[in-house]
């Protein structure tokens, strides 16, 4: 600590913020460890909890276990991973080594962390008794710990938080193991000079949910029998203290400048999560402060947040997906969920049926199609723009969504749709498509062999991403890939992120489908069925942010670009789509004006 600022010692001293590593529950004894892809091949004897949806949620968050960044503890079950970037935040006077790489590459990101980290806390808070059934919650306590921790330090004080560390041009320049990480890593913060509304109020959202998960109050227990209601058995009333304190000073950090984008604060994030929209961010933190904080005025006020920001209208958030950037489509959801659970307690005051109203006419409009909502032949929800990156993550938060609504829906009817769609949706990512590829990493023998990951693949030549090794050095298990395109078609191929690239916020609704199907599924998941050996590679190459939609380049092209990319003669690579990949980062939203929140 001597080393770092007396600053930082100031702060945590005033705030009392307490310092905590690492899982407190013990991890089981052997271990869980991913068994070898060709075990999804094997259909299991089905029973409760089902064998094959316990190794996938084991391996759902396995996969974040990988994807650790600082010292790793002796309990580290990723025998290929090492301690990395310690010194992150010395440029700060701070230490703000630990938490987790985003994706494929080596960067830090707070606004997708906090959504993934909200994301799971609520899906542990629903069905967290998958988690429980299969033994299954000290991995997810470690995983949430080894998050939140890491989001407590880069909340040092009231208005400080570290929103990035590493600069994406920079970072993306090196494709590597993590022994090598190029050492320059700043890290970009917002404070009271430069807000960010949008990712206070997100991590504000993180920390809020997932005191609610932690706290060892039974008020947060559902007293409506209508609803399954069943929390992870993690709590720890001193932890989840610590998250509602940090909730708090966020949440009220966000209010102080309640009208700024971060990425006008911390121009690095341009090019990484610039995030469209505040006001889903604060109506949704707003939601989960009020379950947090048991305040029932506060849940009133939001239904008129809601309003006079204009998030239910068409055109806007109610016409949009739910991911890192636009939280609109969960705040009817969540609304409902909250009003329905604490009825008894908050006596009502407050409009349930509206929140109903608003979350069926969402999830209608997707089962239905509407708005910009449509599904590709193979049966994929597919948003144009959204979906042109990382396809199968609109799809898989949507059913999420569905799948906690389901029981809440006002008819029957509503509720059967509602199931089958997620279903359906499920289905297709794992293996139920056109291309028999379950879409998750080491699951099956037909999954993806290439996850654009620069830890996993072993290699360290930019150059030579596809080739170099010929074989990913290492499986990724449990990693929910990018996706394939509107076409339902899949290449495998490591430099094509936008089909291939993993990312924390990837994986974030498969851990609660995951664990909903514990609970409630006996039969296997859709790859076990799968002929093995399906899956053969289409034809040409994709049309996409890294590959050029023309289908030949030139001479003249091919050997310009043989510069860059060495002649390898298994792809055409386009040399927009290769600059853009070098200069703009691995992982970068799409630029194509349609509004995400
Ligand atoms: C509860 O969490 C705190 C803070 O992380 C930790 O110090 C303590 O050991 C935990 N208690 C139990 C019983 O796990
Ligand atoms: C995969 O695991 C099975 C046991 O589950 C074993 O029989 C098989 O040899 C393993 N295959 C490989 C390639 O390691
Ligand atoms: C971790 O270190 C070992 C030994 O140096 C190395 O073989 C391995 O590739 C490293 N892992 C990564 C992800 O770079
Ligand atoms: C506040 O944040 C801005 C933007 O990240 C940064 O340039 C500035 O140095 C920060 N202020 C302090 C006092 O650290
Ligand atoms: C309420 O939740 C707590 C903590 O999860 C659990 O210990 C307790 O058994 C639950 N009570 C009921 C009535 O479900
Ligand atoms: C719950 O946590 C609080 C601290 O927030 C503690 O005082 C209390 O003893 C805990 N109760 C139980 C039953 O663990
Ligand atoms: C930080 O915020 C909390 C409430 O969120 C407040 O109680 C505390 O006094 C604040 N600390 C400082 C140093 O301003
Ligand atoms: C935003 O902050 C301003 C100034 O403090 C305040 O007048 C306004 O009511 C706030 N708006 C919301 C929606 O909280
Ligand atoms: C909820 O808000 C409405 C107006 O929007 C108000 O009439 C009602 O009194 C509020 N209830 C509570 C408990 O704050
Ligand atoms: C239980 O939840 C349902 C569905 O949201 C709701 O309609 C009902 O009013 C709730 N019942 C009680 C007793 O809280
Ligand atoms: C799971 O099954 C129980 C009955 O066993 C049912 O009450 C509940 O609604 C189901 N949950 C989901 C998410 O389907």
């Amino acid at each position: 600590m001597a080393k770092f600022g007396t600053g930082a010692i100031l702060f945590s001293v005033l705030l009392q913020f307490t310092a905590c590593v690492s899982a407190q529950l013990s991890l089981p004894n052997p271990a869980f460890l991913p068994p070898n892809a060709s075990w999804g091949a094997v259909p299991s004897s089905g029973g409760s909890p089902n064998p094959q949806w316990t190794v996938l949620l084991g391996n759902s968050l396995y996969f974040y276990e990988a994807q650790r960044s600082g010292r790793l503890p002796s309990t580290n079950r990723v025998s290929w991973r090492n301690d990395s970037a310690l010194n992150d935040g010395r440029d700060s006077g701070l230490d703000l080594s630990g938490g987790y790489y985003d994706a494929g590459n080596y960067l830090k990101c707070t606004f997708p962390l906090s959504f993934t980290l909200m994301s799971a806390c609520w899906g542990a808070l629903d069905f967290g008794k998958g988690y429980d059934m299969t033994t299954q919650t000290p991995y997810l306590d470690d995983m949430l710990r080894w998050g939140l921790d890491w989001l407590i330090k880069a909340h040092p004080s009231n208005s400080t938080l570290f929103v990035q560390v590493a600069d994406p041009n920079y970072n993306d320049a090196y494709w590597g193991g993590d022994q090598n990480i190029p050492s320059a890593r700043p890290s970009y913060q917002v404070n009271d000079t430069n807000p960010g509304t949008d990712v206070a109020a997100a991590a504000s959202a993180a920390f809020a949910a997932c005191s609610i998960l932690y706290s060892n109050s039974t008020s947060y227990n559902s007293s409506n029998s209508s609803i399954p209601f069943y929390r992870a058995s993690l709590q720890n009333g001193t932890y989840s203290d610590t998250l509602l304190s940090h909730a708090k000073s966020l949440w009220t950090f966000a209010n102080q400048h309640n009208s700024t984008l971060y990425q006008d604060s911390v121009p690095a994030v341009e090019d990484t999560y610039p995030s469209s929209d505040y006001k889903d961010d604060l109506t949704f933190a707003a939601l989960w402060m009020s379950w947090a904080s048991n305040d029932v005025t506060l849940y009133n006020q939001t239904l008129q947040m809601y309003n006079n920001y204009g998030l239910g209208g068409s055109g806007g958030g109610l016409d949009g997906v739910f991911n890192w950037d636009g939280k609109t489509p969960g705040i009817p959801i969540l609304a409902t969920q909250i009003g329905s659970i604490m009825e008894e307690q908050w006596q009502g005051y407050y409009d349930l049926n509206s929140w109903q109203t608003h979350a069926e006419t969402y999830l209608d409009g997707v089962v239905n199609g509407q708005g910009r909502a449509h599904t590709t032949n193979g049966g994929l929800l597919y948003y144009d723009g959204d979906s042109d990156e990382a396809s199968l993550n609109p799809a898989l938060n949507a059913a999420m969504l569905m799948t906690r609504y389901a029981p809440m829906a006002s008819s029957p009817q509503k509720k059967w749709s509602y199931q089958s769609y997620a279903s359906s949706q499920l289905d297709y990512v794992l293996g139920n498509n056109p291309m028999s590829v379950p879409y998750v990493v080491g699951m099956n023998p037909n999954s993806p062999q290439n996850p654009h990951s620069a830890m996993a693949s072993g290699g360290d030549d930019i150059s030579h991403i596809d080739t170099v090794p010929a074989q990913e050095a290492y499986v990724l298990y449990g990693a929910v890939v990018g996706g394939p395109d509107s076409h339902d078609k899949f290449w495998d191929i490591r430099s094509d992120w936008p089909e291939t690239e993993v990312a924390l916020d990837y994986n974030a609704p498969l851990l609660t489908l995951a664990a909903a199907h514990v609970m409630n599924d006996t039969s296997d998941p859709y790859y076990t069925t799968l002929q093995v050996g399906a899956y053969s590679k289409p034809k040409y190459h994709p049309c996409d942010a890294v590959f050029s939609c023309t289908p030949s380049l030139s001479t003249g092209a091919k050997i310009a670009m043989g510069v860059c990319l060495g002649a390898t003669g298994l792809v055409i690579a386009g040399l927009t789509g290769y600059w853009l990949y070098l200069n703009l980062g691995n992982r970068f939203p799409s630029y194509d004006g349609v509004s995400r929140a």
